[in-house]
C-alpha cells in the first residue's frame, strides 16, 4: 500500500499501485476541483485542466500526451503540474490541489 498526502486538507488516504490519482481523490472526499468546476468537469476524460495538482513530492507516471497538450502554457509557470484525472500512483505522494 501507498499513501497519498492531500496538503490542502491535511488528509492521508491509503492506496494501491497504479491507482488513479482522481479516483482515490473522490472516493476519499477530496475536492481536487476549485469553485463550480466540481460540478463542471470533464468526468476524467482529460478535457477541462480543472483538477490540476501539484505533485509536492513522490513520483507519478510520466505525463502523457493529454496532460502536455492541455497543460502547455500553464506548465512554463509551474513544471510541477498534472492532470490528477491522468496520473497513476506509484509511489507515495504529497499533493497540492487547486493550483
Ligand atoms: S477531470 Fe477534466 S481534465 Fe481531469
Amino acid at each position: 500500500m501507498l499513501e497519498i498526502f492531500f496538503e490542502n486538507f491535511k488528509k492521508k488516504v491509503k492506496v494501491e499501485p497504479g491507482a488513479n490519482l482522481r479516483e482515490v481523490a473522490i472516493a476519499n472526499r477530496v475536492s481536487i476541483y476549485p469553485h463550480i468546476f466540481k460540478l463542471l468537469n470533464c468526468r476524467g476524460r482529460g478535457l477541462c485542466s480543472s483538477c490540476r495538482v501539484e505533485i509536492v513530492s513522490g513520483k507519478v507516471s510520466e505525463r502523457n500526451e493529454v496532460e502536455e497538450n492541455n497543460l502547455r502554457r500553464a506548465l512554463k509557470k509551474n513544471p510541477d503540474l498534472r492532470l490528477a484525472c491522468q496520473i497513476k500512483v506509484e509511489d507515495n505522494l504529497v499533493v497540492r490541489s487547486h493550483v
